[in-house]
C-alpha cells in the first residue's frame, strides 16, 4: 500500500452506504433509544503503534455504549488483555465513561455499524471498507495491526489492497503487510470462540505478545 498523506473521516452518524444496515439502525432507534445506534468511531490513542480491528459493534455493547467493544462480552478479555501488556490504563468498566486511556493502541471495526445476526454480508463489508483503507494510510507511526476473526482479517488485507490467496487467515499468523508493518490474525474473543475455547486466554496473549514483540522491534 502507498503510505500517502491522508485526513481520515469516521463515517457520518447518519451513513446510508447500506440500505440493510441504515434501515435496521432506523428500527433500533425507536425500539431502543437510549442507544447509540449509528457508525461507532474508533477508539484509543490518535496516532497508534498497533490498531485492533474488530468485527462489527454488538448490539447491547458497543452499539449501546458507543464505544468499540465496550459493553460486549469480547471486550472483557480483548480489555483486559491490554491492560496486562502495559497498553492501557487498566480502567476498563464496561462503560464509554469509565476513564479507560489506550497507550500507542486503537481499536475499530471492518464494520462500523451493528449487523443483523451479527453478520455484515460481502456488500456491507465492501462498502465500509474504503474507511479502513483510509484509516490505515493515515496512521504514520503504525507498525502492527490485530485482525480478530476470519471476516476482519480478509477485509483487512483487501483494504491494503493486497491478495487473500498470499495472506491466507490462521491464528497466531504473522504476515509483513508493508515495509513498516506487521499484521497478526487471531481468533475473534467472541464469547463463541472462549465458551468453546477455541480461543483461550493464553492463546489470545500470545498473539499479544507477538505484536509487543513486532512494535517494539
Ligand atoms: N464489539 C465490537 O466492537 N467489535 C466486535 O468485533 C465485537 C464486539
Amino acid at each position: 500500500m502507498k503510505m500517502s498523506k491522508t485526513v481520515f473521516k469516521e463515517p457520518p452518524y447518519n451513513c446510508k452506504r447500506c440500505p440493510r444496515l441504515s434501515k435496521f439502525l432506523k428500527e433500533l432507534r425507536v425500539s431502543h433509544p437510549d442507544y447509540h445506534n449509528g457508525p461507532v468511531q474508533s477508539f484509543g490513542d490518535p496516532d497508534p503503534r498497533l490498531l485492533i480491528i474488530g468485527l462489527a459493534p454488538g448490539m447491547h455493547g458497543a452499539n449501546r455504549t458507543a464505544r468499540p467493544f465496550t459493553g460486549d462480552w469480547a471486550g472483557d478479555l480483548l480489555y483486559s488483555s491490554l491492560a496486562k501488556f502495559g497498553m492501557s490504563n487498566d480502567s476498563y468498566d464496561a462503560r464509554a465513561d469509565d476513564g479507560l486511556e489506550l497507550k500507542g493502541v486503537q481499536i475499530t471495526n471492518a464494520v462500523r455499524c451493528l449487523p443483523p445476526q451479527n453478520k455484515p454480508i460481502g456488500a456491507e463489508c465492501t462498502a465500509c471498507r474504503p474507511y479502513l483503507t483510509d484509516q490505515i494510510k493515515s496512521l504514520k507511526r503504525l507498525k502492527a495491526i490485530m485482525t480478530l476473526g476470519k471476516i476482519s482479517h480478509d477485509n483487512t488485507i483487501r483494504a491494503l489492497g493486497l491478495k487473500l490467496k498470499d495472506y491466507p487467515f490462521g491464528h497466531n499468523k504473522s504476515y509483513n503487510v508493508s515495509d513498516k508493518i506487521t499484521l497478526i490474525s487471531s481468533y475473534h474473543c467472541s464469547r463463541y470462540n472462549t465458551n468453546t475455547k477455541r480461543l483461550t486466554e493464553e492463546m489470545f496473549h500470545g498473539v499479544f505478545q507477538n505484536l509487543k514483540d513486532a512494535i517494539e522491534a
